[in-house]
């Protein structure tokens, strides 16, 4: 007996050294940080610190969302941004909800084919490298339209810390040193070599950027203004002109934002609040949740054969509905009720068996009745009030078109990427669009960003959200699954490996080195297509967690330099 014990602990033991190590056993119990009231998590510890630094001072979500999201703007120009847009999500301590679009906007003078030659052929450079790319920046606008509606601190009270970064510098982290040395030849190129990021930093150095202390200085004082009208935007408006582009004066101040509705879906007993059109987060997340939720998956087991296959069969009909249906709502009319409705996603797995893959070329957008027509970050705030915020904001691409206005201090986004540049061409995240989601003068380009808030027995339970361009939303879907489903704690769920679908292309991306072989062969056999060397890093999650006893866990994800900070 002894003798067989022995065995079994040999080859137990033996077994597991040959097999990968997960990322996190399901069960571990690995805690995030915890706090009792307050919270900021997002993708760089001085932009949390700052933000946290404003709700000491008595500031509330809202407030602390600005100083963070400008804070990034300094600390972490690979997505943080002035020259860029985003979305927002909240959930008021009084239960209200809503959610604020600071989408980009096509320019003025855009046109529908811009992007392809005269044989209709797109060129996909146009879109993503320098000023054709450019998006008009909604940035500034989120965030005095998020202070006039909510904030209670004057702006110069929560700039003065964001100006001070960027005045005595931030210091760059071993992450931030490899991502600027391997986009530094390509800023060079797009805008010569004596801008701040022209010059080689390694791990360790301070940036300090004075240009942008000095924008960040005139728009505390001159307010939105400075930037749709004033020196800042004409100093942007000129340096796009000189490199190509399009955009002008009139653009800016024609830009507008917009508070929308959000999505709101049930999912078992959570209510989940995520960004509508001109994101496809919440619509393609709620799809997929009403699609996936009559199935067990925490009898399936997480990351499991069977759950990978729900999860994915589900994915790949929401993007299919995402790439025909949806677009700026202020643009194409959007069925949102019927594609979220139970009646029509009941119908929409029937096809599937677990026995082979769906294949996306025998699946198309489902139809409705009646229906006729690399960077971006995310944060998470809960304030000492109850207050909660998610919000995700990006350039698009790493440092979006690599355009940098060395005068005024900041990166100029290329998420006119996002649109669909020709029916069917795929954009940089591999996706596909119709018309719903070609470019229009003024219109804003569809999203994946997914900032999203759940609430528990009526209650705040989760604010999260993560960038990764198409696979936002899969990744939001997995954090919020993994803690519900699978009872994992607030960290371990931002650890744990994710895949992705969506549609076309089809396969399941899988993020590297993290599945165990043996389940990516099950697949195989049953015909899905796997992606597991090309895929990058499957999104970068932020968010925060209620406990049962009121207290916060954070989970920062380690796949960057992120922190949560709270009190
Ligand atoms: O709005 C979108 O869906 C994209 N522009 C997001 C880009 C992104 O997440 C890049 N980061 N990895």
């Amino acid at each position: 007996m002894k003798k067989l014990i022995f065995l079994f602990f040999l080859i137990a033991t033996l077994s597991c050294k040959t097999e990968k190590e997960p990322i996190v056993d399901a069960s571990s119990g690995e805690r995030g940080l915890i706090a009792e009231k307050a919270m900021v998590v997002s993708a760089r510890e001085e932009a949390s610190a700052i933000g946290l630094e404003i709700l000491k001072q008595g500031g509330n979500a809202f407030d602390a969302m600005i100083a963070t999201e400008m804070s990034l703007a300094v600390a972490f120009p690979f997505a943080g941004n002035l020259g860029g847009g985003g979305f927002m999500v909240y959930r008021k301590a009084d239960g209200e909800v809503g959610s604020l679009d600071y989408r980009e906007m096509a320019p003025l003078l855009s046109t529908k084919d811009m992007y392809q030659d005269e044989n209709g052929n797109v060129i996909s450079e146009k879109s993503k490298l320098g000023a054709m790319a450019v998006g008009v920046p909604g940035t500034v606008a989120g965030m005095f339209a998020t202070h006039e509606k909510f904030g209670s601190l004057p702006m110069s009270q929560i700039l003065k810390p964001v100006i001070g970064l960027a005045r005595n510098g931030f210091v760059v982290t071993e992450k931030q040193a490899a991502e600027l040395a391997e986009y530094r030849d390509v800023f060079v190129k797009m805008n010569g070599e004596n801008i701040l990021y022209a010059k080689e930093y390694k791990a360790g150095d301070t940036i300090k950027n004075i240009a942008l202390a000095n924008t960040l200085e005139r728009i505390a004082e001159n307010g939105r203004e400075e930037f749709y009208g004033g020196e800042t935007g004409q100093k942007m408006i000129a340096y796009l002109k000189e490199k190509g582009g399009i955009m002008v004066m009139e653009d800016l101040a024609n830009y507008s934002t917009s508070w929308r509705k959000p999505i709101e879906i049930t999912y078992k007993d959570l209510n989940v609040i995520s960004m509508p059109p001109p994101s496809s987060g919440g619509i393609v997340l709620g799809q997929i949740l009403n699609m996936i939720e009559e199935y067990p998956l925490e009898e399936y087991g997480h990351n499991s054969v069977k759950a990978i296959q729900v999860i994915t069969e589900a994915e790949r009909r929401a993007y299919a509905d995402r790439s025909f249906y949806l677009g700026d709502p202020d643009f194409v009319e959007i069925p949102t009720d019927k594609l979220v409705s139970n009646e029509y996603l009941s119908g929409r797995m029937e096809d599937f068996s677990f026995d082979k893959a769906t294949s996306s070329s025998s699946l198309e957008h489902g139809k409705l009745p009646g229906y006729e027509s690399d960077e971006t970050t995310h944060y998470s705030i809960v304030d000492q009030y109850g207050n909660a915020i998610a919000a995700t904001t990006t350039v698009n691409g790493a440092y979006g078109s690599k355009l940098y206005v060395d005068e005024i201090g900041f990166f100029l986004n290329n998420e006119m990427d996002d649109f669909s540049a020709k029916p069917g061409v795929p954009n940089m995240f591999g996706l596909v669009g119709a018309e719903a989601n070609s470019i229009a003068p003024g219109k804003k380009m569809l999203s994946s960003m997914t900032p999203t808030i759940v609430e528990k027995d009526g209650q705040f339970w989760m604010s999260v959200g993560t960038p990764g361009g198409s696979t936002i939303i899969t990744s939001v879907l997995q954090t919020l699954l993994n803690v519900k489903e699978f009872g994992m704690t607030m960290q371990e769920a931002v650890n744990a490996p994710r895949f992705h679908h969506q549609w076309l292309p089809d396969e399941i991306m899988f993020e590297p080195g993290a599945f165990d072989s043996e389940l990516l062969r099950t697949l195989k056999d049953k015909h899905y297509n796997i992606n597991e060397n090309k895929s990058r890093i499957i999104g970068k999650v932020d968010a925060i967690l209620r406990l049962p006893d009121g207290r916060l866990e954070g989970g920062a994800d380690r796949r960057g330099d992120d922190t949560a900070v709270g009190f």
